[in-house]
């Protein structure tokens, strides 16, 4: 069976953008892919600080996980810094990672452009989560599309590593990017992202979910008036209804007599059924806190003996000699 494989950064709370963009590839996939799913916790350092925020975070991230259908009977479900070869890995493929092209990650230079005085972690973030991919010999992985240069890196540095060491060790991996879906837009329009505060977040409470999806920003055109039927709270309805609802309220708001009111309010409630069993079995989790530990932890133990056995074979390949490879 072919491997899927992929990661979210526990830097904050799930949004909308965050499912459709990636994470119900994961579960989707889960029925022609083996899957390995982790919270990408190490990632997160480069930017969170607060050690408290980052633990909840990650406990958050693997709480939606279970909550929206990974099935750890079908899929490896971990946290990365419990598997720490990641990291170790990692220093092997930074000695075939020439600067230059982690200089020239979009990631990086948006961050450091911003103004954001870059970390090292930050530079070499591409070479950790290429080591992520390489290490499992991923056939494809499922991300957004602003991930697409960060695959690219990760099948450059395979690249090199094998030429260099002559060896077949690392798979190059294919990024699976839902074109239709590639960017879902926020509350204000632009890409909905945690940075931007226009978030919509699939296991908000009800009162604060209706507040996100009440914040849609529209035109100010009145009531009576025909409005354009591709307006933002319609590209969101699209990700839930079915074609014939989604033409339905296309064609009020052309009619006229339609509030942006009326739109949201039929978005939230699409929103609500689809996400219904999710939310509820995310309650019952977080009850049950020791089946999610106890997963996490047969998690990590699946991954770490594949991860130790990669992690061998690179030493041996790079000539690092130590007694327990005689
Ligand atoms: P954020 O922009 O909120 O910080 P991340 O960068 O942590 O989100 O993204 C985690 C995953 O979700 C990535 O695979 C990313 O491509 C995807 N993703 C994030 N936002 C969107 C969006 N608005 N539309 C589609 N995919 C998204
Ligand atoms: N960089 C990814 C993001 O921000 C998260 C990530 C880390 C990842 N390692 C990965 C995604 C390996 C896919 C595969 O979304």
């Amino acid at each position: 069976m072919k491997r899927s494989i992929s990661g979210i950064q526990p830097s904050g709370i799930l949004h909308l953008g965050n499912y459709f963009g990636a994470m119900k590839q994961f579960i989707d996939n889960q029925a022609h892919y083996e899957g390995f799913y982790f919270v990408a916790d190490y990632h997160s350092l480069t930017s969170l600080t607060d050690p408290k925020t980052l633990r909840e975070n990650s406990y958050n991230i693997v709480l939606d996980y279970l909550a929206l259908g990974l099935d750890p009977k079908k899929s490896t479900i971990f946290l990365q810094s419990e598997v720490p070869e990641h990291t170790e890995l990692t220093w092997l493929l930074s000695n075939i990672t020439p600067v230059g092209l982690l200089e020239r990650g979009h990631s990086y230079k948006d961050k450091t452009s911003k103004g954001f005085s870059a970390n090292t972690g930050l530079l070499t973030y591409p070479v950790l989560m290429a080591a992520d991919i390489l290490m499992y010999d991923a056939d494809i992985v499922p991300v957004g599309k602003d991930q697409k240069q960060h695959l690219e890196m990760a099948r450059d540095i395979a690249i090199k590593f094998n030429q260099q060491y002559n060896v077949e060790l690392f798979r190059l991996p294919e990024p699976q990017i839902l074109e239709n879906l590639a960017v879902v837009p926020g509350t204000d329009g632009q890409k909905m992202s945690k940075s931007y505060g226009n978030t919509i977040n699939m296991f908000a409470s009800k009162k604060e979910l209706k507040k996100q999806v009440m914040s849609i920003v529209t035109d100010s055109t009145p009531l009576e008036e025909p409005k354009d039927p591709n307006n933002n709270i319609v590209k969101l309805y699209e990700l839930f209804a079915t074609k014939e609802e989604i033409q339905e309220m296309k064609d009020k708001f052309i009619a006229g007599n339609y509030g942006y009111g009326h739109a949201k309010n039929e978005l939230l409630n699409a929103i609500l059924e689809y996400f219904k069993e999710a939310r509820e079995r995310r309650e019952e989790l977080v009850n049950n806190m020791d089946l999610v530990h106890s997963i996490l932890e047969e998690g990590s133990k699946k991954a770490r003996a594949i991860a130790i056995e990669k992690i061998k074979a690179a030493k041996v390949a790079v000539g690092l000699a130590g007694n327990i490879y005689k």
